[in-house]
């Protein structure tokens, strides 16, 4: 009997975090029955933005990368179809799998759906409502085009049956393999990483930040009124600077007065591990990032989101979460006064969406 084959398709950091945890559960879960590979489109092609998290997670090589680097929303995802499709036809998989909402993720989708593949979407149904959020329509894009959807939270499985994805055997609430990924690596994130000692900072005492959403970092306005309450808030901030965020900064004549301010900390962007200890250990992070409001909120340190509305809704009616857009005024006072509640809830399962996924993904493949 030949094996049965799934694979993997991603190209951006926030998704090796996510792969990692899921293909070890399918190998787990399919042992000798199946193979598991990965297309990695080279969306993410820096170092610090894709190698260190293979190497960090102890993620199997990619048995293909594209590299397609950056470019448009249209050419980009455009070269990721047709490079996608050839890898998919030699390859003939008998599912794909692919994760959140970036130009990687429709694009993997698409392709499989057009071939009939039965393609799997991990972290489905979530929305912003912001239409003009390019992850908003990659994501609408993907839970219709997917044949099986695993939503992360309660929330997500209602926001498909808003939108009349309710079909028995298609929507699952699996919990958040991100949360998986966190419990994993936690422990092993205090031991092995010195980036407090090696930033010289102090539990509590510092501030966590990252931005590089387009509704950020493409309008000079915002990065500026962003970076300007940084440096007023009289605290300490780390900021593990994307590299679409130094391009922008550059381009807009910001970036020397941020470095060589005495309050903001500008480093590259950082491994996994390295992030762990940074969220774990500030007092506060502020973020525009999907990911970060999650682990923030795992890790127990209150979170501001710099955007005006979230698809992780579920941190802010905990009370965990505030919203606060590129509003200096809005950012400064949350900064200096946002008190989380005591009391918490599981929002993002128990450590165990991975296994599940992949025990979905057994029964029906084999
Ligand atoms: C992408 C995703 C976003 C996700 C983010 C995670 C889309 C539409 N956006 O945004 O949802 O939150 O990844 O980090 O898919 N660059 C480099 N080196 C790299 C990668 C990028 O220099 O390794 C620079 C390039 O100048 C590039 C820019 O960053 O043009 C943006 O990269 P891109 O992958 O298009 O989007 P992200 O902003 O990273
Ligand atoms: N991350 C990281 N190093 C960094 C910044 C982020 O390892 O310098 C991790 C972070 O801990 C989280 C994921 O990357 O697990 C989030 O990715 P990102 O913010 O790029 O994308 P988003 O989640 O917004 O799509």
């Amino acid at each position: 009997m030949s094996k049965i084959k799934i694979i993997n398709i991603v190209g951006a950091r926030p998704q090796f975090i996510k792969v990692a945890p899921v293909t070890e559960a399918l190998n787990e879960v399919l042992g000798r029955k199946a193979t598991v590979k990965m297309i990695h489109t080279g969306q993410h092609y820096n170092g610090n933005m894709s190698q260190i998290f293979f190497d960090e997670l102890k993620i199997p090589k990619p048995n293909w990368n594209l590299r397609i680097g950056s470019g448009t929303h249209g050419e980009q995802t455009g070269k990721m179809l047709i490079e996608i499709e050839k890898a998919l036809l030699e390859e003939k998989p008998d599912g794909a799998v692919v994760y959140g909402d970036t130009n990687s993720t429709v694009a993997g989708s698409l392709a499989a759906a057009k071939l009939h593949i039965l393609s799997f979407h991990v972290e489905a149904g979530l929305r912003s409502f912001n239409r003009e959020m390019p992850e908003e329509i990659n994501r609408i894009l993907t839970d219709h085009a997917s044949s099986v959807l695993f939503c992360p939270t309660k929330d997500a499985v209602n926001n498909l049956k808003r939108e009349g994805i309710t079909k028995r055997g298609k929507v699952y609430l699996t919990g958040d393999v991100m949360k998986d990924a966190l419990v994993k690596n936690s422990k092993i994130a205090r031991k092995k990483s010195a980036i407090i000692k090696d930033l010289n900072l102090k539990r509590k005492k510092f501030l966590l930040a990252t931005v590089h959403r387009a509704e950020n970092t493409d309008t000079k306005r915002n990065l500026e009124n962003i970076f300007n309450t940084f440096m007023d808030l009289k605290e300490k901030v780390v900021v593990p600077l994307h590299p679409r965020t130094r391009k922008y900064l550059e381009q807009y004549g910001l970036l020397k007065k941020i470095l060589e301010s005495l309050m903001v900390e500008i480093i590259k962007p950082v491994g996994y591990l390295e992030m762990l200890e940074l969220e774990r250990n500030a007092r506060l992070i502020l973020t525009d990032s999907g990911g970060i409001q999650k682990e923030a909120y795992l890790l127990k340190t209150p979170c501001i989101t710099l955007r005006e509305e979230t698809e992780w809704v579920e941190t802010v009616k905990a009370g965990w979460n505030k919203l606060v857009g590129a509003d200096p005024k809005k950012i400064y006072s949350a900064a200096r006064n946002f008190k989380p509640r005591k009391e918490r809830e599981y929002i993002f399962g128990r450590g165990s969406a991975s296994r599940k996924i992949a025990k979905i993904i057994e029964k029906m493949v084999c």
